[in-house]
């Protein structure tokens, strides 16, 4: 494999992935693994991310040398570059100048690692810290106005290191560098795409559940649709499918999940109504991360509940279901606090969400996957575009899309208001365009309005149309205003409660997709 190493990088998994999309297999590795150890997986190269430390201070993770000389080809990336220069004996500072985000970029010498690339580029830096020289028998490739050796090589001995990241989308050379770095500096041939990784995962599943009984909680949404055909492409009739009803789902739902996923795949489903469950738990919380930590707990409880039924139906009493499939990303593990030192910026249903006495072990073969590569997998396995293409819906539903305490009523309202919205973007052919598109009800707030020359007092709905690429980060979609207009006259003639409809017109960052 290609190890990719991970010093506590925002975008340690991202470098997988590209590593991926270069048809090349990688796998992640803590840098608290010893050099022996590493070399004893036999990695054909290795990355070394960036990392938030500075390599000269005192308890910095620092790279044994021993790495550089077993003659594997070894990429540094921004922390990983100035460990590698630092382990070689260069000198490796303070930066005179600081440079984060787009940074002009002088390329020295178009050849090795940047082989092609033009004399004058941007590239994507963060970094306070510099590598003033190369260390012995390195060449200086590219410098920036903050970073004196921004590139370098040694191919004699195949290390190589770069101060940007290649591994942003903001970095217009990216993919070709790393590109360059597997097939011509290392020399891998193409060996990766999706279904090797299906295999992969179809052997990991079967050894991993052998004979046991597996059920799997199904949304409708792409994730844990591609999860269900995975493990049941590897374990066929042991998988059941449970899909809840937990009361927050959209207009039309779960007839329509239960019928499109059934016939595409025939898995063996079972649907639970477990609303009125839901709801009671739920009453009169507001505070978002209680909410999801109800529904977290929730689906867990069900699913639990759901399990006899299962050994029921598979004419395996006295057995347990000992295994739960989860459509888990990696974007939900990251977001949820799971990185390696991330933040929890909002615990996802099914990982931050978790209650912690769960009995079931789970399966979740995405987990290290982003949205696009699923997508492709989906296809792979010869699921339908209504599924593949399916624009997310999150797990907790309009419970976290109802901003105060969830009720009967509201939810009605809320699920009218959706409706409407999701008719008009398809009418008007946006749906692929949009990433997705949360309708939002702010139930506890008010506003004036005149409606059949009445006055209204009512609350307004939040337009959130969304792109993105795997919703670590997006932008808000620029709707057609007559759409737009469309949508606004439609939610507040045919929802009597609700007089003023906006629209959410911030990125992700500085706010989240949801709302909650
Ligand atoms: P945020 O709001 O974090 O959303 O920007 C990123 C993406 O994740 C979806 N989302 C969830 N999906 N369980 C899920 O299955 C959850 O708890 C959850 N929270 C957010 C959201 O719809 C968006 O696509």
């Amino acid at each position: 494999p290609v190890l990719v190493v991970d010093f506590g990088a925002q975008y340690a998994q991202l470098i997988a992935r590209r590593v991926r999309e270069a048809n090349v297999y990688s796998e992640l590795v803590p840098h608290s693994m010893p050099v022996d150890e590493m070399l004893a997986k036999d990695p054909q190269a290795i990355i070394l991310s960036g990392g938030p430390a500075s390599v000269f201070e005192p308890g910095a993770p620092r790279v044994d040398k021993k790495l550089f000389e077993a003659g594997v080809p070894v990429l540094g990336i921004c922390y990983g570059f100035q460990a590698m220069a630092y382990a070689l004996g260069a000198n490796v500072d303070k930066a005179a100048l600081g440079e984060y985000g787009k940074t002009e970029t002088f390329i020295d010498k178009s050849e090795g690692l940047l082989d092609g690339s033009p004399a004058d580029q941007n590239t994507w830096m963060s970094h306070g810290v510099a590598v003033k020289t190369a260390p012995e028998g390195f060449e200086v490739l590219a410098h920036t106005e903050g970073a004196p050796v921004a590139a370098m090589q040694d191919e004699s001995r195949k290390l190589y290191g770069v101060q940007w990241h290649p591994e942003v989308k903001h970095t217009p050379m990216g993919q070709q560098l790393i590109e360059t770095f597997l097939h011509k500096c290392a020399g891998l041939g193409n060996n990766w795409d999706a279904s090797s990784i299906i295999e992969d995962q179809v052997a990991k599943i079967r050894e991993k559940v052998g004979d046991a009984q597996v059920i799997c909680g199904l949304s409708g949404g792409v994730d844990s649709a591609v999860a269900a055909a995975l493990v049941h492409k590897a374990i066929g009739d042991q998988l059941t499918c449970v899909f809840v009803d937990h009361g927050l789902l959209r207009k039309g739902e779960a007839e329509q999940v239960k019928h499109d996923f059934v016939e595409a795949t025939g898995i063996k489903l079972i649907a639970v109504d477990a609303s009125e469950d839901f709801l009671t738990a739920l009453k009169g919380v507001s505070e978002p991360e209680k909410k999801r930590k109800i529904i977290g707990e929730k689906f867990i409880r069900t699913f639990e509940k759901a399990q006899r039924q299962v050994i029921e139906e598979a004419g395996a009493s006295g057995k347990e279901v000992k295994f739960l499939v989860q459509g888990t990303l990696y974007p939900d593990v990251v977001e949820s606090g799971g990185g390696d030192g991330a933040a929890n910026i909002k615990s996802h249903h099914n990982v931050g969400g978790l209650p912690d006495d769960i009995k079931f072990q789970l399966v979740e073969p995405l987990r290290t996957l982003f949205k696009d590569e699923v997508r492709a997998i989906g296809t792979e396995l010869g699921l339908p575009d209504e599924i593949v293409w399916r624009q997310p819906f999150p797990g907790p539903g309009l419970g976290i899309r109802i901003i105060g305490e969830i009720t009967k009523e509201r939810l009605d309202l809320l699920r009218e208001a959706d409706a409407i919205a999701r008719e008009e973007l398809s009418k008007a052919g946006l749906d692929r365009d949009i990433w997705q598109c949360p309708v939002v009800l702010l139930a506890d707030v008010h506003s004036v309005g005149v409606q059949g020359d009445e006055r209204t007092y009512g609350s307004p709905i939040v337009l959130r149309p969304v792109s993105s690429e795997d919703a670590m980060t997006a932008d808000w979609s620029r709707i057609p205003y007559d759409v737009l207009a469309t949508i606004s006259t439609r939610i507040t003639n045919e929802c009597r409660q609700i007089n003023r409809v906006v629209l959410d017109c911030t990125s992700k960052p500085p706010a989240t997709i949801e709302w909650e």
